[in-house]
């Protein structure tokens, strides 16, 4: 079967990664959450006191950026590939609501962004993979065959995860993650480098009000139509 390159794009906690996973999974394709990487380069600064701290260092970052070693390995038993940072699983540790205070800073530093999309446009070699992130569909496969670009109201989605940490056992307040949710979605939408935005040819979602079964059918649907499609034209 012809493969192709999914982009899913959006807002945070919009449900991103739930839904690029279950379509890699029907697919058969390779699933990569490019967020994880920023989360870890973000873990690592705060590590190291870059950040986080009271003193800022981002020269000390990254002069230290190209010795950082990033790496997913597949977990078979999760069914998905979990992120290494310099040879250990760090996968609980970016989830902290503390990586997601700082991790929108160290994503609009140029060098960074540009280290991490060459990795995820070497990864994306052989098609046959669902990304998810923020810029997939304008900078890192901006020939995808298929773009969506998904939102929720701030609400549900600082809901969503708040649920999400409480269940982790972490103690956190709605409101703080309210407060998260939207200042990241303003940084993430308004630097420099790579700003969220969607891409003019991606298909906007809007799932505030839709189960999980919905949204996995009539994506799984677009995607079923595109391959058919480029199989004909290849034809
Ligand atoms: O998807 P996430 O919430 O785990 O991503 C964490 C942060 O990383 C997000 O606030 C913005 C940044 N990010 C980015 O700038 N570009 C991407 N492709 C993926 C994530």
């Amino acid at each position: 079967m012809k493969k192709i390159t999914i982009a899913i794009d959006g807002y945070s906690s919009t449900g991103k990664s739930t839904i690029a996973k279950q379509l890699a999974k029907a697919l058969g394709y390779v699933y990569v959450d490019t967020g994880a990487m920023y989360r870890a380069i973000t873990l690592f600064a705060m590590q190291n006191n870059f950040v986080g701290g009271a003193e800022e260092n981002i020269k000390g970052l990254l002069e230290n950026l190209a010795s950082i070693k990033l790496k997913f390995s597949y977990n078979k038993a999760l069914g998905f590939s979990e992120m290494y940072l310099n040879g250990e699983n760090v996968e609980k540790d970016i989830r902290t609501l503390e990586v997601s205070k700082n991790v929108s800073r160290i994503a609009e530093i140029q060098e960074v962004r540009e280290m991490l999309v060459a990795m995820q446009k070497d990864m994306g070699k052989e098609k046959g993979i669902v990304m998810d992130g923020r810029d997939i569909g304008t900078v890192v496969f901006p020939d995808a065959e298929l773009k969506v670009f998904m939102t929720a109201s701030a609400d549900k989605r600082a809901y969503r995860r708040y649920k999400e940490l409480l269940d982790r056992g972490d103690e956190v307040s709605f409101e703080e993650v309210l407060k998260n949710v939207e200042s990241r979605d303003y940084i993430d939408s308004h630097r420099e480098h790579s700003p969220l935005q969607k891409s003019e040819d991606a298909i906007e979602f809007d799932n505030s009000d839709m189960g999980l079964e919905e949204q996995f059918d009539r994506m799984y649907n677009f995607a079923l139509r595109i391959i058919e499609k480029s199989k004909k034209d290849a034809n």
